[in-house]
């Protein structure tokens, strides 16, 4: 398929945070502006805040939320993360964060974080006295050290106490950005030394071009 899209395959994970519910803006933008394929795995707190149905609507498989998989594909904490360009968690609880900090693998999506070839992208979303706890600090610094990537959060409204509340999480404008520049990062490390071993060659058909001054139209050939 030709596409401008820059990432090919695309995992998400989506945990139990209340953030599930603007999925359908993060997807339809992921969708749009950076991944040509998406495939989702959600917790079982994820599938309450937001139902796999109202997911599956804008992804063309259906979501993984059970560790036994499918028919097709069985074991899918080892074949979806071989699979992913980009693995990235949105919205990360700090229960997946714990969990990912400390090896823990007991459902699909966090034994899938640990047996993901590649680092992963963490978007947490909470409450900002959960954030500032020092458990949720030191798994956020155990994650950074161990070469995962978090997303920057931004102040945002929350109604989980059934009134508006500050919450902290990501937001689709910067998510993606940031989705990029890890992704480009990635593309930059696994292609650079090959790229810069290779002497560039201009292609023959542009050799036997006249070279043209920067500002300056090429001269009109001479007439008699
Ligand atoms: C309405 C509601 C909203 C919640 N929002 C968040 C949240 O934004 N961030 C968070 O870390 N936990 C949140 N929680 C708590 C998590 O759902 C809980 O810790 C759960 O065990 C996370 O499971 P998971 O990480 O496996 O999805 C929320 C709970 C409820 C009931």
């Amino acid at each position: 398929m030709i596409t401008s899209l820059p990432c090919e395959r695309l995992l998400l994970g989506v945990s139990g945070s209340i953030h599930a519910v603007h999925l359908p803006q993060y997807l339809t933008q992921l969708r749009r502006e950076f991944a040509q394929e998406i495939r989702v795995i959600m917790t079982d707190t994820a599938t309450r805040m937001i139902s796999p149905s109202i997911v599956r609507t804008y992804v063309e498989e259906p979501v993984f939320t059970d560790l036994m998989g499918t028919d097709a594909i069985p074991s899918p904490h080892i074949r979806l993360t071989r699979w992913a360009q980009l693995f990235a968690i949105l919205p990360a609880t700090a229960g997946i964060l714990a969990k990912a900090a400390h090896g823990i693998a007991d459902d699909l999506l966090s034994t899938a974080i640990l047996a993901s070839p590649q680092p992963v992208v963490f978007g947490p979303a909470m409450n900002p006295s959960m954030w500032e706890k020092p458990a949720v600090q030191r798994n956020v610094e155990q994650l950074r050290k161990d070469g995962h990537y978090l997303l920057p959060m931004q102040e945002i409204t929350s109604v989980t106490t059934g009134e508006f509340d500050t919450g902290l999480g990501p937001v689709p404008e910067t998510a993606l950005t940031h989705l990029w520049h890890v992704l480009m990062r990635r593309m930059r490390n696994e292609y650079w030394e090959e790229a810069i071993a290779t002497p560039a060659a201009a292609p023959a058909a542009v050799k036997s071009l006249p070279l043209l001054t920067a500002g300056r139209a090429p001269a009109p050939a001479a007439t008699e």
